[in-house]
């Protein structure tokens, strides 16, 4: 694949599947994680002496300071993720470092885990989970605890990439109604019966969930906060599967605790894994830890695509999903 030179090093910080890093092996000198331990960036820099590329999650964290600290030798930053926010592209491509991502084999394990938020918030799984491991068998009741029905209700996505289309025809076939925001309105074929809104804020009073699937941008940073969650109808539901900054923390904890807000199911925050504590203590809220694309089948597509990418740059192609 390199004409002849030397395999290429790669450095993967994270263990991945063994189906992905059995591929990993036949094409390149790796350095595998095997025990699966957080590498600091320090000792991401000291492991990528002399490595070629680097195989990244989005846990590891490439700001402008980190790159130019990256040895001479990395030609490329391959990220097991379809987020990429932890990478900053144009340090990157100020020292000629190619960066890729693996978008597309995400999208169905992603958008299910939005779908578990959902039900997840707003028929109270966790406290009705809590009370049966507790062995405290809720007293019966006709009309507590009630939930929200899926069925006949509104559903707003914030993004409508490929993940927020796989909400929507997941949500479709519980019955709801679907609207959407993104920057350019998708066929009708990838969104049937779909409503755009041009302008954000117009959809919101329309939304009895909200499901936010937009990439983590410098415009959709804080995008959630006070204002918007206002406009919201009371006792709407928020789910994040996409990136925790895209939330006011603060003001979504204040929503959740003042009513307005119904419930908030997330598998994403902002300072992963130091999350707000505010959210622990609430009995509105369904949390995850990232599951997003935690299935074993998402994991190892995710692994090979990285593969793909790093062995499309060796040997002098461009990759699938490059940046720069
Ligand atoms: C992604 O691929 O971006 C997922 O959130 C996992 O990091």
């Amino acid at each position: 694949m390199n004409n002849g030179e030397k395999t290429p090093k790669v450095l993967l910080t994270r263990k991945l599947p063994d189906a992905a890093e059995k591929q990993f092996a036949k094409s390149f000198n790796c350095m595998f994680n095997a025990g699966d331990k957080p590498m600091t960036t320090l000792e991401i820099l000291a492991a990528a002496e002399g490595c070629d590329g680097l195989a990244i999650t989005s846990m590891d964290k490439f700001p402008a300071e980190v790159i130019q600290k990256l040895p001479a030798s990395v030609r490329i930053l391959a990220t097991v993720s379809v987020g990429h926010e932890h990478i900053d592209h144009v340090a990157a491509r100020a020292r000629g470092i190619t960066t890729t991502n693996t978008p597309g084999v995400l999208t169905d394990a992603t958008a299910d885990i939005a779908l578990l938020l959902m039900l997840g918030a707003a028929r109270g799984a966790h406290w009705g989970e809590r009370m049966i491991r507790e062995d405290r068998w809720p007293p019966p009741s006709m009309v507590t605890p009630l939930g929200q029905d899926f069925s006949g209700s509104r559903l707003g996505i914030l993004g409508m990439g490929r993940i927020g289309q796989a909400v929507a025809r997941r949500a479709s076939a519980f019955g709801m109604t679907i609207h959407y925001h993104n920057r350019k309105p998708v066929t009708a074929d990838l969104a049937p019966g779909a409503t755009y809104h041009a302008v954000f804020d117009e959809m919101l009073p329309h939304c009895d969930f909200l499901s936010i699937n937009c990439a983590m941008t410098p415009e959709t940073k804080g995008l959630i906060n006070a204002r918007t969650l206002a406009l919201l109808p009371k006792g709407a539901i928020v789910v994040n599967t996409a990136r925790g900054g895209v939330v006011d923390d603060d003001a979504l904890i204040s929503a959740l605790k003042a009513g307005h807000i119904g419930a908030a199911g997330l598998d994403v925050f902002a300072g992963e894994p130091n999350i707000d504590p505010g959210y622990r203590t609430l009995e509105n809220t369904f949390l995850l830890p990232h599951l997003g694309s935690a299935t074993l089948n998402t994991r190892t597509k995710m692994g090979l695509l990285a593969l793909a990418n790093l062995e499309a740059f060796f040997a002098g192609r461009k990759p699938e999903a490059q940046f720069n």
